[in-house]
């Protein structure tokens, strides 16, 4: 069945081939032409995944074939543009280290890991995921709930925030786990930072029985990605501003859920709808206000979906 299916596969090849071969190239080519061989190409490079034996890899190589060939196509690519592509991405893997993956950045900046959050969206009700970034470090340190995640203190605004992880339907989620990172008032997390210690602004606890999860940060500041490397130059040569809307990072999860990667996100930022990274969320966003005893705080209930029964 399977070598029938190859031998079927190299038959379209080979008209298609043909077919290429026998249309008008150079100069003389009408478009008409040039759509005929482009369509004939991308039929042969469909043909040569057709026996791609795992479905969903050969529909991923399907649509990935279709779309870059289309862009081609749309743009007329030159050769010097198809060169200088290559090298950026060889420029992007360069760059990559085990602390830094510019291929990451790239998809962030292109608003490709906003959409794969989008396309996973999991319930109306959910709250919505954004990007990881460049400035989670695994093994956060434990904290009390309630505790000051501040250990280093630059002066900046203390930030309380409060909030409650449920599931869809509003139902507490006793012991839910909260890991939080955040950057302090100049814009910087640790790591970026000689200046504060290593677990500053970071910590992961766990809810009490109502779902209650409580922390203070400093208030945070909006800030640049890293800019040293290919993307930046990308971001540089195409005017983009690189700045990231102010946030405070939060995973929370719990057994039986989805967990959810998010930001709470700080209403009075500038840069709310020219986040570089496209990862601002209505939902996500809140006003910081005092409370009755001048603390700044901020309430940011999660709600989680439920895993699928087995
Ligand atoms: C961040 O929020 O830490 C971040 C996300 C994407 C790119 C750079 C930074
Ligand atoms: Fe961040």
């Amino acid at each position: 069945m399977r070598g029938q299916q190859i031998r079927r596969t190299e038959g379209e090849l080979c008209a298609n081939l043909t077919k290429l071969k026998s249309a008008t190239l150079g100069p003389g080519a009408t478009s008409m032409d040039r759509t005929s061989n482009q369509r004939s190409l991308v039929d042969s490079v469909l043909a040569s995944f057709e026996s791609t034996p795992d479905a969903r890899l050969r529909k991923i190589m399907r649509s990935l074939v279709e779309h870059l060939h289309q862009l081609v196509a749309e743009v007329h690519l030159s050769h010097e543009e198809w060169r200088k592509g290559i090298e950026f991405l060889t420029a992007v893997g360069k760059k990559c280290t085990p602390e830094r993956q510019e291929f990451m950045l790239l998809s962030d900046v292109l608003g490709i890991s906003s959409a794969v959050d989008v396309a996973n969206d999991m319930h109306p009700e959910a709250t919505p995921g954004t990007v990881l970034g460049p400035y989670y470090i695994a093994d956060s340190p434990q904290r009390s709930n309630g505790a000051s995640l501040i250990d280093t203190d630059d002066g900046g605004l203390h930030l309380r925030v409060r909030g409650v992880v449920s599931d869809v339907s509003g139902n507490p989620i006793p012991g839910a786990r909260v890991d939080v990172w955040s950057c302090a008032s100049n814009g910087l997390y640790p790591a970026q930072d000689p200046a504060q210690a290593p677990t500053n602004l970071r910590g992961l606890m766990v809810a009490d029985r109502q779902g209650r999860f409580e922390f203070t940060v400093l208030r945070p500041h909006n800030y640049s990605i890293p800019m040293d490397g290919p993307v930046g130059e990308l971001m540089r040569s195409t005017l983009r501003s690189p700045m990231r809307a102010a946030h405070v990072h939060l995973i929370v999860s719990a057994a039986g859920y989805h967990g959810v990667t998010t930001h709470l996100f700080d209403s009075e930022c500038n840069y709310l709808s020219a986040d570089s990274v496209f990862s601002t969320r209505e939902q996500l966003v809140r006003k910081f206000s005092k409370d009755g005893t001048g603390q700044l705080t901020a309430t940011f209930d999660v709600r989680l979906m439920e895993l699928d029964p087995l």
